[in-house]
């Protein structure tokens, strides 16, 4: 089997990272027995600084005949993030009904989370937030420009259809994992659409008596996904929602350079996209030590969705097999000193054994 994947490496350390990670895939795939070919876009902050535009007009329809996309991160100091995100990567999003991000957070071994007494193997759960409306509905404006009343209107929108997707692959997922959804909404405040997703749970969880559900506020998950994470096994979340607690899902388990992300198209019809949660860390680009391991492991569950399960495993165990070696390279966000090219080098090496 030959799949096609696209790259979108876009700005900042994403080329840095999805360069670096590229061969490692393709061990992986040849020791697995297939291959893949990839085409690579260059499309981000730079073409929308020349050419006004993050992607040409028919971009979705350049990507739509991939079997999968990979992308590192849109973002760039100079262009404004609303811009750099609603003209790349929620128009994929959307345009290719990636209606399912799926986010793990899991603590390895030899990883230290900030949080006090915790250790490898005692937080792993998934996040899975709805990834096509909601509060990023690209619904609203503004009013009165110019003039001191101006103002500004956001609605959020939340369909029974989006919303009982993203409900039933987490009660899906919980039937395969520990058997427990935690639903994350603000349904005190927002009583139109948070308790519409509340009944959508709960209409839901009737198909899935051996499921246990828990509903929390956002408020007091945010709290808790400090307080307490070993106790979340699946949790489901609005676009907002989910976005954020997925951010201290990642630096609970160690680092945003470990946290991968699945957009899922659930009926096949268009690629799905997988992507690390972290940005294009201006902070660090150019200086060659960005993490690999977030797109690493995104690559895993890019061949878990093509059905390449042991790809998938091979690169998953490599980097569990890697950051439990106290003698194995590291970036400086996990402590040590190492380059971007080091740990790629030393996972190959992992890989080939
Ligand atoms: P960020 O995730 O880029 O960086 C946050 C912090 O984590 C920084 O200190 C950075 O150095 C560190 N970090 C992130 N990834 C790392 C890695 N692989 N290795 C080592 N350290 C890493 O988030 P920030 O700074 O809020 O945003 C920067 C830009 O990225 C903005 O323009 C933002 O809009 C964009 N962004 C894009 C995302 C995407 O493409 N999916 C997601 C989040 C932000
Ligand atoms: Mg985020």
């Amino acid at each position: 089997m030959a799949y096609e994947i696209a790259t979108i490496p876009g700005d900042g350390i994403g080329p840095e990272v999805v360069d670096a990670a590229l061969p490692l895939f393709e061990d992986a795939a040849d020791a697995a027995g297939f291959t893949f070919e990839t085409d690579r876009f260059d499309w981000g902050s730079e073409r929308y600084v020349e050419e006004g535009a993050m992607m040409p007009d028919d971009g979705l329809d350049r990507l739509e005949s991939y079997d999968s996309i990979l992308l590192g991160a849109v973002g760039h100091p100079e262009v404004p993030d609303h811009v750099t995100l609603h003209g790349l990567l929620l128009p994929i999003r959307k345009g290719f009904d990636q209606g399912i991000c799926k986010r793990p957070s899991v603590l390895f071994d030899g990883i230290e989370s900030p949080l006090r007494g915790y250790e490898g193997g005692d937080i792993n759960f998934v996040v899975y937030r709805e990834n096509t409306e909601g509060e990023y509905a690209d619904v609203g404006g503004r009013e009165h420009l110019g003039f001191d009343n101006d103002v500004a209107v956001q609605s959020g929108v939340f369909t029974r259809d989006a919303t009982e997707r993203i409900v039933r692959a987490a009660f899906d997922a919980a039937t395969e994992r520990e058997g427990k959804v935690t639903s994350i909404t603000k349904s005190n405040a927002q009583a139109h659409s948070m308790v519409f997703w509340d009944d959508i749970v709960e209409e839901i969880g009737e198909e899935y008596p051996e499921v246990e559900v828990e509903r929390l506020l956002v408020d007091a998950a945010s709290m808790d996904f400090i307080r307490r994470p070993e106790e979340f096994d699946v949790v489901v979340a609005s676009n907002l929602f989910g976005d954020i607690l997925t951010d201290i899902g990642a630096i609970v388990t160690g680092s945003m350079g470990l946290a991968p992300s699945a957009n899922i198209n659930p009926d096949g019809e268009y690629p799905s996209m997988f992507e690390p949660v972290h940005g294009s860390a201006p902070d660090i680009v150019g200086q060659g030590v960005a993490n690999p391991l977030a797109t690493v492991l995104s690559g895993s569950m890019l061949f878990e969705h093509l059905g390449e399960q042991a790809a998938a495993d091979a690169l998953w165990d490599a980097v569990t097999e890697q950051v439990a070696d106290p003698d194995a390279p590291r970036t400086p966000d996990l402590g040590g000193e190492a380059a971007t090219e080091d740990v790629v080098a030393d996972l190959r090496d992992r890989l080939s054994v």
